[in-house]
């Protein structure tokens, strides 16, 4: 028999159906909660808010469970590559031989951008933050591809998905080359998926440039752990963006532009950046845990540290502990931060205020430290990032349009004003 719940509220006695998933979370659907009682629910940051019903990725946050589509990310991480990824996420099932080779290939004929989209790219200061420049040229793209309009591109869907797959390598490249002052590459067809990002990131028409199997190994597997992560921030805004039938380049430039904050994506820049400081600052891990504590006071946080969902390991920290061991080792990098995160990491984990909170290591707090060994700088970190989330991003926006999602609209409680008399300026 099906569940349901009751709530009493004004004298009067209300029910509401449950739900409940294919992994057994559990909801009260209370799409009617207004019409029946005059309420509406308040839950600042959604922490208790299901906002869709989606079949792309399951996490359990109390378990440190992340799944795509029924496969766990350990398997995919181990197995699979980052198109697979990409494809099992945006069509449901892994790709047989041949739908593979038709979308890795269309993908490759894609990857060339616009020429004309270097006149806005120029337009750009040197110094501007890859974020930025990656949202606005493919907020641009909407107007490179004019037969997309809003609202009426799904004919074409899977043609800016290819286009979207294809071309973001490029575009982010570019602003890395014009931050060193060199010349862009032009992409390579002959070349792979990842081999085409690092050689458009690294080569140089002055030398020969070989992309090394560790680099592009490790970074296929950081793309993959980063490929889909539920109703996250970035995730949530491509979908309400996307809900007013907004166009999937626009809807995928406003999740980049989430993703860029530090709370979500930009923590994998202030990673780095604040391992550095504490290196700097002579490496004693426990003052910083001390700041971090008192972070009411000092207004510092452990980045890398903390999950709305995870309240146990983020399985995804866990593959990149220890890809960072395995890459720098193969790599002969050595790199002092690693030993600081690593300091730091256990000083927190035995620290009451984290083992309370249950505050532990994030996909970001890692992530950097091979990034880094890489070759990538600091302020393309989150670029990657987003490289590895879009084909989520993609997964969900069709998902949304498919299932045909009305128009995100939340409600409020007012707790301004009352209706007061206008003041004439002159009376003022
Ligand atoms: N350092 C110190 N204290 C923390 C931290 C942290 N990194 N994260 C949470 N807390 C404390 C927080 O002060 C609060 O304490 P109290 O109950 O005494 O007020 C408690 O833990 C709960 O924190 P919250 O801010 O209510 O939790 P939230 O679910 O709203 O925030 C978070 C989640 C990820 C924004 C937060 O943990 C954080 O700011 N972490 C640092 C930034 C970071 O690493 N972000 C990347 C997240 S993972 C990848 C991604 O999403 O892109």
């Amino acid at each position: 028999m099906a569940n349901s719940a009751e709530l009493t509220v004004d004298g009067k006695t209300y029910s509401f159906p449950t739900l409940e998933g294919t992994e057994h979370e559990k909801a009260f659907d209370i799409s009617n909660l207004r019409d029946q009682t005059g309420y509406v629910t308040l839950d600042r940051g959604y922490k208790n808010t299901g906002a869709t019903k989606s079949a792309i990725t399951f996490l359990d946050g109390e378990q440190g469970i992340l799944q795509y589509r029924g496969y766990s990310i350990e398997d995919l991480a181990a197995k699979a590559s980052f198109l697979e990824v990409a494809y099992l996420l945006i069509y449901g099932e892994l790709p047989t031989q041949e739908q593979y080779h038709t979308f890795e290939n269309a993908i490759r004929r894609h990857t060339l951008v616009n020429e004309g989209m270097r006149t806005i790219f120029n337009g750009f200061p040197v110094n501007a933050h890859p974020m930025g420049v990656l949202a606005s040229m493919v907020s641009a793209m909407s107007a490179f591809y004019p037969e997309l309009e809003n609202g009426k591109e799904e004919d074409k869907t899977d043609l800016h998905i290819i286009r979207l797959l294809a071309k973001l390598p490029t575009i982010a490249t570019w602003s890395y080359k014009r931050s060193m002052g060199h010349p862009t590459n032009y992409p390579k067809n002959n070349l792979d998926y990842i081999p085409n990002f690092l050689n458009m990131m690294f080569a140089l028409p002055v030398e020969e440039y070989k992309v090394d199997p560790v680099v592009a190994e490790a970074l296929n597997v950081l793309l993959i752990l980063h490929a889909d992560h539920e109703q996250n921030c970035s995730t949530s805004t491509v979908r309400l963006v996307g809900s007013s039938q907004a166009n999937l380049y626009s809807s995928i430039s406003a999740g980049i532009s989430a993703l860029w904050g530090p709370l979500h994506g930009g923590a994998n820049q202030e990673v780095i950046e604040m391992l550095e400081n504490i290196k700097a600052d002579g490496g004693d891990v426990s003052k910083y845990v001390e700041m971090a504590k008192n972070a009411k006071t000092t207004g510092f946080r452990l980045f890398g540290f903390g999950h709305r969902v995870y309240k146990n390991f983020d399985p995804r920290a866990k593959i990149i502990k220890k890809a960072a061991d395995d890459v720098l080792a193969k790599l002969g990098v050595n790199d002092p931060v690693l030993e600081i995160a690593k300091g730091l990491e256990e000083a927190a984990l035995n620290d009451e205020y984290f083992v309370s909170r249950k505050l532990y290591p994030n996909v970001d707090f890692y992530s950097g430290i091979i990034y880094r060994a890489l070759g990538i700088p600091t302020n393309m970190f989150t670029v990657l990032f987003a490289i590895g989330r879009l084909p989520g991003w993609i997964a969900q926006w069709k998902e949304m349009r498919e299932t045909k999602e009305p128009i995100g609209r939340p409600r409020q409680i007012y707790t301004g004003a009352t209706l007061r008399e206008f003041v004439p300026i002159e009376n003022r």
